[in-house]
């Protein structure tokens, strides 16, 4: 499988969607991103849709195409929303976040009336886990919540870093990348991450998808 040909036809496949009038949500990462030229053709060629960013990355890659974006507390509701995900399961639960916008992600994807979920075939796994789960934590304190998510977990987490430097979210809240084995009871794990005082979402997604489209390439 070429993994570039599979995202591109995944979010291309998810375009054919996209009708006028709608207010379109936009994900985070590569394979959103490898329909956002022909997204902006088809605004071009004149397609009357109103875009929401879910990152400063997307919002970033929308501008240089000329997509003009709004804001999510702008607009009533979300007609469809398009998204990737790092891993899901023949239930229909997601591990998200590695491009570390989950937040903005999920809170993006609970406001659209119609979720699409973009991935290639390699994003799909008989059960969820064996990669770092992400999870979002308000900075102050952070390692003392890092602390109790490593208890929760039973295992060692670290906090997301560029070099020497703590990575920021779009929300100036840091990211602890938790490694985790196999996921079985992923809205279990869920709901015990975000009980803990600190934690302002997971990379956990259950429930979220109306219409999964999977690239080949
Ligand atoms: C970002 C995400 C992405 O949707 C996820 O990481 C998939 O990215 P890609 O399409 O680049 O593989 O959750 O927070």
């Amino acid at each position: 499988m070429d993994v570039e040909l599979a995202k591109r036809a995944a979010a291309e496949k998810a375009l054919t969607y996209v009708q006028s009038g709608m207010v379109l949500g936009l994900g985070t990462g590569s394979t959103v991103e490898a329909g956002l030229e022909n997204l902006a053709r088809l605004i071009a060629e004149g397609l009357r849709i109103t875009c929401v960013s879910s990152s400063a990355r997307t919002t970033q890659r929308a501008q240089q195409l000329g997509i003009t974006l709004a804001e999510l507390d702008s607009v009533q509701i979300i007609d469809l929303s398009i998204d990737g995900a790092d891993q899901v399961d023949p239930y229909y639960a997601m591990i998200k976040g590695r491009g570390g916008a989950l937040l903005r992600e999920k809170i993006l994807a609970s406001h659209a009336r119609r979720r699409i979920f973009v991935v290639d075939r390699s994003k799909q796994v008989p059960v969820l886990g064996h990669i770092d789960l992400p999870v979002e934590v308000v900075s102050y304190g952070w390692s003392h919540t890092a602390a109790r998510i490593a208890k929760c977990l039973g295992s060692e987490v670290r906090v997301r870093r560029d070099g020497d430097a703590i990575v920021a979210t779009d929300n100036s809240n840091y990211l602890i990348d938790c490694p985790i084995g196999g996921l079985r009871d992923p809205e279990a794990l869920d709901h015990a991450l975000r009980s803990i005082p600190g934690v302002v979402g997971t990379g956990i997604f259950v429930d979220m998808i109306d219409i999964l489209i999977v690239g080949d390439g």
